[in-house]
């Protein structure tokens, strides 16, 4: 998910959905295929419940990065926070939240409160863990929700900022946009959705076969945002990062009309 891992990718076939070149045995699947294969969701659980919940495991090895994934989300965050009108230091949901590494270096020293929702129960123990000061869960976690982002909803006029971060590949096109719009619902009035995600350096998507997961282009995702009725306030490149990734943008969301 994190890294750029040549050996699992697939780029599309050309537009007409077959390359000459390969025998019809080798046609890569297109995102569509890909999302509607049964495993999709299964897929991505079992791998994420054989990953060891450290930050390394978050991090896909490259725990290396931490220090500056956070620093390029820090200053993101205090310049979201200097906008007219900004959101409020209330209450923040970190999404696909792992151990709790964003919630724990990040969320916590700007929220008051802060929730998170993981699919994988493994590491929703660690979190529970990872997140207490002598056996005391930290006061400022409210409640950690053990399911996946396609079947949860955030409670309504709730969260000032919604984190998304290295999450969003393991949702279908449908099941984005449709939890962007739960999401939506769940935002304070000057709220954000924030994403902080991998994306392709072309127009083209990538698959990972390993972790169950697509990389999105720029363009595919803001179509995706568009039709969730989203603009991007704010969109930075994470920089400093080890090279052999993919880019990496956080973007700052808010809706476009209030439902
Ligand atoms: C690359 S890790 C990132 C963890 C955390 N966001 C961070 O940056 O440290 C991806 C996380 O997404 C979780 N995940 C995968 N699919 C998910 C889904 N459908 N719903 C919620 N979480 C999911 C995994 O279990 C894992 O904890």
């Amino acid at each position: 998910m994190i890294e750029n891992l040549e050996n699992n990718r697939f780029e599309p076939a050309n537009e007409s959905g077959n390359d000459s070149s390969e025998s019809i045995d080798t046609v890569p699947p297109t995102a569509n295929e890909f999302f509607k294969s049964p495993g999709f969701y299964k897929n991505a659980q079992r791998y994420w419940s054989q990953i060891s919940p450290t930050i390394d495991g978050m991090l896909g090895g490259l725990s290396m990065i931490d220090t500056t994934d956070v620093q390029g989300s820090s200053r993101f965050l205090k310049d979201l926070f200097k906008m007219k009108p900004p959101p409020n230091p209330h209450r923040a949901l970190d999404c696909g939240a792992g151990i709790g590494r964003v919630t724990k270096n990040l969320l916590i020293n700007y929220f008051k409160c802060v929730d998170l929702v993981e699919q994988d129960e493994n590491f929703v123990r660690k979190a529970n863990d990872y997140l207490s000061v002598n056996g005391q869960l930290n006061e400022k976690i409210g409640t950690i929700y053990n399911v996946g982002l396609q079947d949860f909803t955030p409670t309504e006029n709730t969260y000032d900022i919604i984190w998304c971060q290295w999450v969003l590949g393991h949702l279908t096109d449908d099941d984005l946009c449709a939890y962007f719009k739960r999401c939506t619902s769940g935002l304070t009035k000057d709220g954000c959705i924030v994403i902080k995600e991998n994306f392709t350096s072309t127009d083209d998507f990538c698959i990972d076969a390993v972790d169950s997961s697509v990389t999105r282009s720029l363009r595919i995702f803001k179509r995706i945002l568009e039709s969730s009725n989203l603009r991007i306030v704010r969109i930075c490149k994470q920089e400093n990062f080890i090279q052999g990734l993919f880019p990496v943008y956080t973007i700052a969301c808010k809706p476009i009309q209030r439902c």
